[in-house]
């Protein structure tokens, strides 16, 4: 979904940056479930579902973007480790609450560097998020160092409107980046993903992806978790062969 409710707050539209610190409220994020639920977002979901059949549990994915949980209590349920990462500790407050993550760390998503070491996970989610990020070559270059070999990618992208690529929503006073289909297709291919699914649902796209092995092949031999990232920790060290 798109904003979020609450007490308005003074913000100009030339201040609006999605690299800068949150500013959902305590009010915004407690709230955010249940206008989620009124709204009748079904966005998670449908991204869960075209994700299903690649998931076994015990395996750990990485939600971008986690927000108060609402997309990875569905992995939670389906039995896999779910770690997250978003920039509001307001909606990761509300998401630690819920006890569906096993770790959760707040990071700015549109900036390289990403806490989280090489190959960590087995499948990366973010539903929601990349209409606040302009950029998405950091993203998805973060999430191919982030994922496993063969690793899935699941996505939901706001399409272009009206010819626009960006523009300030006058209700939550924030600015919404809208994706050239074509551009998100080249991302794809460029940083060694093979499209898997892809939907169409009113102005949003979802599509799940898979990583390729091609990239394995250019990846680090041995591989630890940063003491202070996320994810979860290696029992060993792997060999790539
Ligand atoms: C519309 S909510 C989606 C939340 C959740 N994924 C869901 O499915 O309900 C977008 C989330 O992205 C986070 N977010 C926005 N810009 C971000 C950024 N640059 N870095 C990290 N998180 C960001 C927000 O704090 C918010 O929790």
């Amino acid at each position: 979904m798109e904003g979020r409710r609450g007490p308005d707050k003074e913000v100009e539209p030339s201040d609006l940056s999605m690299s800068e610190p949150s500013r959902i409220s305590q009010y915004e994020a407690e709230q955010y479930d249940e206008q989620c639920r009124q709204m009748e977002w079904r966005g998670h979901e449908a991204l869960f579902d075209m994700t299903f059949e690649y998931l076994t549990p015990g395996q750990s994915v990485l939600d971008l973007g986690i927000g108060t949980g609402l997309n990875a209590v569905l992995y939670h349920k389906a039995g896999l480790d779910v770690y997250g990462v978003d920039n509001s500790e307001e909606m990761l407050g509300v998401c630690t609450r819920k006890g569906v993550a096993r770790g959760v760390k707040v990071c700015d998503l549109s900036q390289p560097g990403w806490p989280c070491e090489r190959e960590t996970f087995d499948h990366v989610t973010s539903c929601g998020l990349f209409h606040f990020i302009g950029d998405l070559d950091i993203v998805f270059a973060e999430v191919r160092r982030a994922l496993k070999a063969s690793g899935t990618f699941g996505f939901t992208v706001k399409g272009v409107i009206d010819g626009k690529t960006e523009y300030v929503d006058s209700e939550y006073k924030m600015r919404i980046y809208c994706h050239d289909e074509d551009v998100v297709d080249r991302l794809i291919v460029r940083h060694g993903f093979e499209l898997m699914k892809k939907l169409h649902t009113g102005r949003t796209t979802i599509l799940t992806g898979r990583r390729g092995l091609f990239s394995r092949c250019m990846s680090s031999k041995n591989v630890q978790i940063r003491e202070n990232g996320i994810g979860p920790r290696r029992q060993s060290r792997q060999r790539v062969t």
